[in-house]
């Protein structure tokens, strides 16, 4: 496998070492690489048809390359993939969501409720049977996270029933962007729901954050009795590219819906840069990407390397917080540009597929949890894995802004 070359972006072709080209290779394609990747994901069958986080993840990908396209292909792929796992509506009695679990109370299983929102807002008209059917699917999951999920004292949710008092940055990402596009949606005026949205950030923030590097620990607990919890903070040992990535996007996604006069807007947004200048300071100068654990002391350390997910996931914040203005583009430009470059590089590989030159997307990391120790032999222990979805949605995302980027470039 090789790397495709860079033809749609001049730009580069001064900058980067391109791969040999293969002589009778097609002729130079400009094919963005965010509709190539969808397109190539979608032909080779690679998305079950499941609301799970993963699938989830590609989900919201593909809504950034729809609405960038206006292509009525991705809403159609969408809407098949949510309506698959929906109940039908009137259903008595049974959830909306087929198979729901009511004793797991996991985060991972609200990131699919942002797609439901976004099928809602573009479902033609408020009364429409699918208006109707993706609003009833969200309030039910909505419904699940301020009822029946648990909480610690001070109010964070659990991950998961399994991980009791346990706070990981991964939730914020699961829960937060989907309440605060249902608050903004339904319930716009009730403070409760906003608070509770900041709250959660908030915790994060006091007990992960480490002031001298800018940087958040996987995760908290409560209780202190993980193996892992610092004495202290309660804190996870070490800084975990995804999760910061996870918690990255989810600051940034939350701002798009919070309501500007409340205080947690002005909160939300200084945490979002102060991760981002950390973010900037940490970035492999060389390739661009980021490490897999990124505490000081371990970029460059045997067992690590940069890892495909979560620089995908900071590559995405940093072009979209230039692009939202919350990011001065002096300031982040270079940064970003190298970083997309890097992900190309690196990850982006080619095949021969069923309809012509497809991609891949390399080197994400399969899973990383707070469910043994933590530390630096469990996280780089884990196994990377070829078209993950989890790497995959990111990876859209940060094409589609860098896709904007450039067509702004001054
Ligand atoms: C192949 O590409 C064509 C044109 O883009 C498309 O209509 C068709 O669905 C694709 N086939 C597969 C298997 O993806
Ligand atoms: C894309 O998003 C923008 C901003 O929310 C919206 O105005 C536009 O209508 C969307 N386009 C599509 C095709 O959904
Ligand atoms: C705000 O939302 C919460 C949680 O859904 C609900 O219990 C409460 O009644 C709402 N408050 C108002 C004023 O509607
Ligand atoms: C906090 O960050 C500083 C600077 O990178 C580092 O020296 C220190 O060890 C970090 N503290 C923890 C608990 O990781
Ligand atoms: C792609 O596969 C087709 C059918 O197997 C083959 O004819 C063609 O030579 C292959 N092209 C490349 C570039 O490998």
């Amino acid at each position: 496998m090789r790397s495709p070359a860079l033809a749609l972006f001049p730009i580069w072709a001064s900058l980067v070492p391109l791969a040999t080209p293969q002589p009778q290779e097609q002729p130079a394609h400009s094919r963005p690489y965010s509709t190539w990747l969808a397109d190539s994901i979608i032909s080779a069958n690679l998305v079950p048809q499941t609301r799970w986080y993963s699938e989830a993840t590609f989900y919201r990908g593909l809504e950034a390359v729809h609405n960038h396209t206006s292509d009525p292909k991705y809403l159609d792929f969408l809407t098949a993939q949510i309506d698959a796992v929906l109940t039908p509506i009137g259903d008595g009695g049974v959830a909306p969501l087929k198979g729901w679990d009511y004793t797991d109370h996991q985060l991972d299983n609200i990131r699919v409720g942002s797609t439901i929102l976004y099928l809602h807002t573009l479902s033609p008209g408020k009364e429409s049977e699918a208006a109707k059917k993706y609003k009833a699917a969200a309030g039910f999951l909505h419904g699940q996270l301020t009822t029946q999920y648990k909480r610690t004292a001070s109010g964070a949710f659990w991950h998961k029933e399994r991980y009791p008092n346990q706070l990981w940055l991964d939730g914020l990402f699961m829960a937060g962007p989907f309440s605060a596009a249902y608050a903004a949606l339904f319930d716009p005026r009730n403070k409760t729901l906003w608070d509770d949205v900041a709250l959660q950030f908030e915790l994060a923030e006091k007990h992960c954050r480490n002031k001298t590097s800018g940087m958040l620990k996987h995760g908290y607990d409560e209780s202190g009795k993980a193996v892992w919890a610092d004495k202290v903070t309660g804190a996870s040992p070490l800084v975990w590219i995804r999760a910061q990535g996870w918690y990255f996007m989810a600051l940034l996604d939350v701002l798009g819906w919070f309501p500007r006069d409340h205080e947690g807007y002005a909160k939300i947004k200084g945490w979002f840069v102060e991760l981002a200048e950390a973010v900037k300071r940490e970035q492999d100068k060389s390739s661009g990407g980021w490490w897999l654990v990124m505490d000081e002391g371990y970029p460059g350390r045997e067992g690590n390397y940069i890892e495909s997910s979560g620089s995908s996931m900071y590559t995405y914040g940093l072009f979209k917080g230039i692009r939202e203005g919350i990011l001065d583009r002096g300031v982040y430009g270079e940064t970003a540009e190298r970083a997309y470059k890097g992900l190309v590089e690196r990850f982006v590989t080619v095949r021969n597929g069923t309809n012509g030159t497809e991609i891949n997307w390399e080197g994400t990391v399969r899973v990383g949890s707070l469910d043994g120790k933590g530390d630096y032999p469990y996280y780089t222990g884990i196994n990377r894995v070829q078209n993950s979805l989890i790497g995959v949605g990111p990876f859209l995302l940060a094409s589609v802004e860098w896709e904007k980027y450039q067509s702004t470039r001054s």
